[in-house]
């Protein structure tokens, strides 16, 4: 029974690889705001054979993620993966509106708490068995958005730490992160219209948007593949191609 840590479990692409991750494993799921999701998905992974532990943590708070690892310590002494993946583009905005609150927002949340949670997270990685860490991170990490710089930017730093992690947890933790195009979860419910998920989806070489499991696939290979190491993938049907 492989045990593996999931953040922003609770809906979108973190729920997805929950089930993709579920059968016969032991799940620590992370939620935050999406309360009621979490407790469903958790019946619905047990009925597919997995052990879920449910932790409720706003990961922009160093506080919080100290007080999360103090739980997750109370039921487990290791873990095998850890997936790094809440995150959010929280609000559009132009680089001339730039204000110094919204950037760290975004920062706190797709970036700092990624960097908190893998330093509480390498004592339990480091005891478990084809130890890894998978971190989502996005297209516009190299592709670019424009309304989405402040956010394409805190990916990119996390696509940095990725390789720099990657070089020093090496030979015990591998580290990599996956990249998606455009998914069609909660995401984009917040931040993007019908119309521009319409736009992408014709711009696309597939002619369509991507679906969580896309993702979710992509993270479960990243897990089980002991010989992927530093690597980047990018899941986004051809909208961008290096
Ligand atoms: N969808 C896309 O097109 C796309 C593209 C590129 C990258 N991504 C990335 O993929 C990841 C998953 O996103 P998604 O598409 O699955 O969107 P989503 O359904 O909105 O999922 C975001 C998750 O992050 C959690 N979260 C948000 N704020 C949090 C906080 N302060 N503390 C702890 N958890 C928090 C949410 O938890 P609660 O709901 O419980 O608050 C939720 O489970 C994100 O990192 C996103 O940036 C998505």
């Amino acid at each position: 029974m492989a045990k593996y840590l999931i953040t922003g479990a609770s809906t979108g692409i973190g729920a997805e690889t929950s089930r993709v991750l579920a059968a016969g494993n032991e799940l620590f799921l992370v939620y935050n705001r999406s309360k009621e999701k979490a407790e469903q998905l958790k019946i619905d992974l047990e009925v597919m054979g997995a052990k879920v532990h449910l932790f409720q943590a706003d990961l922009t708070s160093e506080e919080a993620c100290i007080r999360l690892f103090d739980e997750v310590c109370l039921v487990t002494t290791s873990l095998d993966a850890l997936i790094n993946n809440a995150g959010g583009l929280v609000q559009r905005q132009s680089i001339e509106e730039f204000e110094w609150d919204l950037m760290l927002d975004i920062f706190n949340l797709n970036t700092f708490s990624l960097f908190k949670v893998t330093s509480l997270a390498i004592p339990l990685l480091m005891k478990g068995s084809n130890a890894s860490i998978v971190n989502t991170t996005s297209i516009v990490v190299r592709h670019g958005g424009p309304t989405a710089t402040l956010y394409a930017a805190s990916k990119g730093a996390v696509d940095t730490f990725t390789r720099g992690a990657c070089r020093e947890l090496a030979p015990t933790i591998r580290v990599n992160s996956v990249s998606p195009g455009v998914i069609d979860t909660p995401f984009h419910h917040k931040v993007s219209t019908q119309e521009q998920m319409k736009t992408w989806a014709e711009g696309n070489p597939l002619k369509r948007n991507g679906v969580s499991k896309n993702i979710a696939d992509a993270i479960k290979f990243c897990i089980e593949n002991d010989f992927v190491n530093g690597e980047s993938i990018d899941v986004n049907g051809g909208l961008y191609i290096r």
